[in-house]
């Protein structure tokens, strides 16, 4: 029996015009173009003007990674789009995409595992299309976090940026040089408090007045995130390679999620990575959540450094906690 690996067929991305720069935040908050480059590496970041929604640009990438698929809408058996800044609570993000592209036949579903919420989705899809090797799935990261900025904060405005990334997934034409090879996903609920979005859920639904008005916005405790992040990122990478006998050595590309650029320079360092094996656009984005992922990997793919049958490592963190990996050849 031949075996069956999934693999990214197309890949697109979309990001609103407007440029929100560390100079434009200055005015706003207490900050310095210093400071946030310093500390984050985050020069820029893409923010949806107030008539926009991030469906707008989900549709958009999800049609880019079909036409470079060259897969039709009407092929597609599943939408799976991974976000926690959806445009409304009902309906999902992902029927929203589904009616935009006319994907017909496609089932529909959004998926909630904040930062690492790409490959929880490049998880499922996986999943699906070995069992159903026809399949054709469109996985999306997708974030409006503009939206849930306190702007009066400046401990979380100057990290979040919004975009939209998607990959048509299906079962690889040639499974012995490209396609998902390993994906690991974990979660530790314990230190949820850490990071946060508390208000307009069903706990406290919108304008509930027991809760602080802060509490409507997304809250962080950096300091205790990046020591939980740089740890976990880590065990990830060395978990996937172990159990696949590979080294750092063989990695083409390590794709980090986007949080913190001293979170991926270590990451860096403890892989023992040179700079070029590290894709990094964190500075024109900021943290994008579930995008951030596909993003990086259409950007890298576009600049060249990223080629077909390529060893790439994607590694996330996320509130929650979330956190995963995927070992992939390109
Ligand atoms: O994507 C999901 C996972 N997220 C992450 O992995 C993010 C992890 N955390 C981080 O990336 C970093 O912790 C931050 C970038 C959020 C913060 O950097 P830090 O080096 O950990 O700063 P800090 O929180 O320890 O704060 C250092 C100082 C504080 O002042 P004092 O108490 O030393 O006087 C802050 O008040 O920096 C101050 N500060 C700022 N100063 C200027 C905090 N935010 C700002 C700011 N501008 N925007």
């Amino acid at each position: 029996m031949s075996i069956v690996k999934s693999a990214v067929l197309g890949i697109g991305m979309a990001v609103p015009s407007k440029v929100l720069t560390n100079f434009d935040l200055e005015k706003m908050v207490e900050t310095s173009d210093k400071w946030i480059t310093e500390r984050t590496g985050i020069k820029e970041r893409r923010i949806l003007e107030d008539e926009e929604n991030i469906s707008q640009y989900a549709i958009k990438a999800s049609l880019e990674a079909l036409e470079r698929a060259k897969v039709s809408p009407e092929e597609l058996n599943l939408i799976i789009c991974a976000t926690v800044t959806p445009d409304y609570l009902i309906p999902s993000l992902s029927v929203l995409v589904q009616e935009g592209i006319k994907a017909v036949n496609a089932g529909a579903f959004d998926l909630s595992a904040t930062c690492s919420g790409f490959i929880y989705g490049l998880a499922v899809a996986d999943q699906f299309i070995k069992n159903n090797p026809d399949w054709k799935i469109l996985v999306i990261g997708a974030e409006a976090l503009s939206r849930k900025t306190n702007w009066k904060d400046r401990t979380i405005c100057v990290l979040l940026g919004d975009g939209a990334g998607a990959v048509v997934m299906g079962s690889s034409p040639e499974p012995e040089k490209r396609g998902i090879i390993d994906v690991f996903l974990g979660a530790d609920g314990s230190q949820w408090t850490l990071l946060t979005l508390k208000g307009g859920g069903s706990c406290y639904p919108p304008f509930d007045k027991r809760l602080p008005e802060e509490e409507y916005y997304i809250k962080m405790q950096g300091r205790e995130v990046f020591k939980v992040a740089t740890r976990m990122m880590e065990k990830i990478a060395l978990e996937l390679l172990k159990r696949n006998s590979l080294t750092t050595d063989d990695i083409k590309l390590l794709v980090p999620h986007q949080a913190n650029l001293r979170i991926i320079e270590y990451l860096r360092e403890r892989l023992n990575l040179p700079k070029e094996k590290v894709y990094v656009n964190i500075h024109k984005y900021g943290n994008t959540s579930a995008a951030s992922i596909p993003l990086a990997l259409y950007e890298a793919e576009k600049e060249g450094k990223l080629k077909e049958g390529d060893l790439v490592l994607l590694v996330a963190f996320g509130g929650g906690f979330t956190f995963g990996g995927a070992l992939l050849r390109w």
